[in-house]
């Protein structure tokens, strides 16, 4: 299965932002990774879906909406219709994770279910039949720049494993948090299809130190 890298915009220069978005394509990224935090689900606050409807504005690379709110079934229309391509929801947002799922396939959007480092697998097991990805945190969500846990290498194998012995296996499996030349590729082999990537990437390097990192990510993730 094909590698992909979403640079998360959380790290990005803000008053730079469709400067950063423009060099992250040319240097060859997938698509793009939107945080959205309310600061109550998460201890922080960040983008909104103005900030979506922006980012459609400048660059056609699909948009990943990472919702990290304690109420997210009140704000999934307005990120699709911002122009999210898909919507993630994590399982412990809210009590009634099929439905949120449910309603972002209705109005025509991808749907992914978001998992905490202390949510088990289980918790979406339910959801194969009606998922598009399945997004492991291996930080705890709400910052950039934390260390990778590297106990969630064990989440991603047993998801991938389940994958392979379903018939409903069409979901892409996703890692956001701590990513690097390294760890990505501990994840890459337990099975994981894409990766978020915030610090490692936008640190204030060059155009051109950016690029041979997201060379570097790919080259780590195919081996
Ligand atoms: C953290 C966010 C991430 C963050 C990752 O809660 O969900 O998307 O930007 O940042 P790094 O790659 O720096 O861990
Ligand atoms: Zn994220």
């Amino acid at each position: 299965m094909t590698k992909m890298i979403a640079p998360s915009i959380l790290a990005a220069d803000i008053m730079n932002l469709e400067r950063d978005v423009k060099m992250a394509e040319k240097a060859g990224a997938d698509l793009f990774h939107i945080d959205i935090m309310d600061g109550h689900f998460v201890p922080n606050m960040s983008f909104s879906p103005s900030v979506v409807a922006g980012m459609k504005r400048v660059t056609d690379k699909p948009l990943d909406v990472h919702m990290m709110l304690d109420n997210p079934d009140e704000y999934i229309k307005p990120v699709v219709e911002a122009g999210a391509d898909t919507v993630l929801i994590h399982a412990e947002s809210t009590p009634h994770i099929y439905r949120s799922i449910e309603l972002i396939k209705s109005l025509g959007a991808k749907a992914g279910v978001v998992l905490n480092p202390g949510t088990s697998v289980e918790a979406v097991k339910n959801l194969f039949p009606i998922i598009d990805q399945i997004l492991v945190m291996t930080v705890n969500p709400g910052f950039g720049g934390q260390k990778f846990i590297p106990g969630m290498i064990k989440k991603i194998q047993r998801l991938d494993q389940l994958r392979q012995t379903t018939s409903d296996d069409n979901f892409l499996i996703e890692v956001d948090g701590g990513i690097n030349d390294s760890t990505i590729k501990l994840c890459s082999e337990a099975g994981t299809d894409i990766f978020v990537a915030g610090s490692y990437l936008f640190n204030g390097g060059t155009e051109a130190d950016f690029a041979n990192k997201v060379q570097l990510l790919k080259d780590s993730a195919a081996e």
